[in-house]
């Protein structure tokens, strides 16, 4: 078989990048390791940057989440029952948009569907070949069969656990890495958010996020420890904690009911330079990983495909190879400023195991800052509701 891109992974950036090459008649096959049924049980993000709105309006993907997605022109922060509310429109006039990862990779799924693409699901043992040369080519196992696709470019879009990064020579690759020392426990239930608005909570019984997905859909968080077991958590250890952690306030209106999914991811920031190897680019996770306090894992998958369709046009529509060959530092000039955020938003909101009375002095007096400080909250609102591309 033979294709312009081959795309390995069909998460969110390698379905995004597909559709934008599409509609610019440059053909892709996307690889996926697993069924799409499993690709769309994952729940995983929920705020979208505006940014990344306009990226899927540029692929014709936009209309369920313009119609259904929520726009929010604000965020609280709290600390105990302090609190401050960065007012986005006041500071940016831009929203961000609450529609869940779920929803936005169901959408480019039917659009991959309804244009014909090429989306192979369960293949195994991807391996890259000859990325170095003009001539790269993958293979992979597929319904029983040895395969092989022959392509201009690879598109590394498999997230963090993926092969296209491990392709990359050890003596070229730098990786930066920092480990926190908790866990996030989401849930999901059938319940209405407690507040119309996000509230991210740093409490002496550590953070907790109240999120949702749409007026009767809540999705909530509370920092855990990192050999928590989600099994171990009963809903009402959950609601419980949760209320624990929150404004009293907000505490006192909260809605419980039975969750339908109930999880732990753990907290990283990591990046690796750089993301382009020969003809081998890589998109989203299987680059970076940030913390998910400040909601820019899927929104940075998002600016990358942005720098990579934009080189990737360059090359095909007007034979000029500046934008494939600046890929790299452009995309990771954005990566670490939303890494930088996320750090901060997490050193801010979380309790650490080693944190002293100093420290917890210092994240009050910066929560108070903000309180106070318009020019503060304005270079929060700044990067929550995402910097330019
Ligand atoms: P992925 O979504 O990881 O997609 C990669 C795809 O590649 C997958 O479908 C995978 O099956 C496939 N793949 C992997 N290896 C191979 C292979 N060898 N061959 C073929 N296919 C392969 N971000 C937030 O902003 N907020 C959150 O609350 C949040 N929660 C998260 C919870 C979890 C458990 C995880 C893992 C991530 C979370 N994120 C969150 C981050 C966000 O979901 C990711 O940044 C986003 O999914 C990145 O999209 P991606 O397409 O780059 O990678
Ligand atoms: C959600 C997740 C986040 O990490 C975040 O910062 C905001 C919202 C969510 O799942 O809704």
């Amino acid at each position: 078989m033979r294709t312009q891109v081959a795309i390995i992974g069909g998460g969110p950036s390698g379905l995004l990048l597909s559709q934008l090459l599409h509609r610019i008649g440059v053909e892709a096959v996307v690889l996926e390791r697993q069924t799409r049924d499993h690709v769309l049980s994952r729940i995983r993000a929920g705020v979208l940057e505006k940014g990344m709105m306009d990226l899927l309006r540029q692929a014709g993907v936009d209309d369920r989440a313009r119609r259904e997605g929520l726009p929010h022109d604000g965020v609280v922060l709290s600390y105990d029952d302090d609190r401050v509310r960065i007012d986005f429109a006041e500071h940016i006039d831009q929203p961000v948009t609450v529609y869940g990862q779920t929803e936005v990779t169901r959408d480019l799924y039917d659009a991959a569907e309804a244009r014909g693409t090429t989306v192979l699901h369960e293949v195994s043992d991807v391996e890259l070949h000859d990325l170095d040369e003009d001539t790269p080519y993958v293979t992979f196992m597929h319904d029983g069969q040895e395969k092989r696709i022959d392509c201009d470019f690879v598109a590394g879009c498999d997230g963090f656990h993926g092969v296209s990064r491990k392709s990359i020579p050890d003596d070229v690759r730098r990786d930066y890495e920092k480990i926190y020392p908790f866990g996030w426990l989401g849930l999901l239930s059938e319940t209405p958010p407690v507040h119309d608005e996000l509230i991210y909570a740093n409490s002496g019984r550590g953070f907790a996020l109240c999120s949702m997905r749409s007026p009767h859909l809540s999705r909530y968080y509370v920092q855990c420890r990192l050999d928590d077991r989600a099994e171990d958590w009963s809903d009402e250890a959950f609601w419980a904690e949760l209320k624990r952690r929150i404004p009293s306030e907000f505490a006192e209106k909260l809605v419980t009911g039975p969750s339908i999914e109930k999880s732990i991811a753990p907290l990283r920031s990591f990046v690796t330079e750089p993301m382009r190897w020969g003809r081998l680019f890589l998109c989203g996770d299987a680059a970076h990983i940030v913390p998910p306090t400040g909601a820019k894992g899927l929104n940075s998958a998002a600016s990358d495909v942005h720098y990579l369709f934009e080189g990737l046009s360059q090359w095909y529509r007007d034979s000029d190879a500046e934008g494939v060959d600046r890929y790299s530092e452009r995309a990771l000039d954005r990566v670490w400023k939303v890494e930088r955020f996320s750090w901060w938003m997490t050193s801010l909101l979380h309790r650490f195991p080693d944190q002293t009375d100093f420290d917890l002095k210092m994240q009050r007096a910066e929560l108070l800052y903000l309180r106070d400080t318009p020019a503060a909250q304005e270079a929060l609102a700044l990067n929550y509701v995402g910097l330019p591309y």
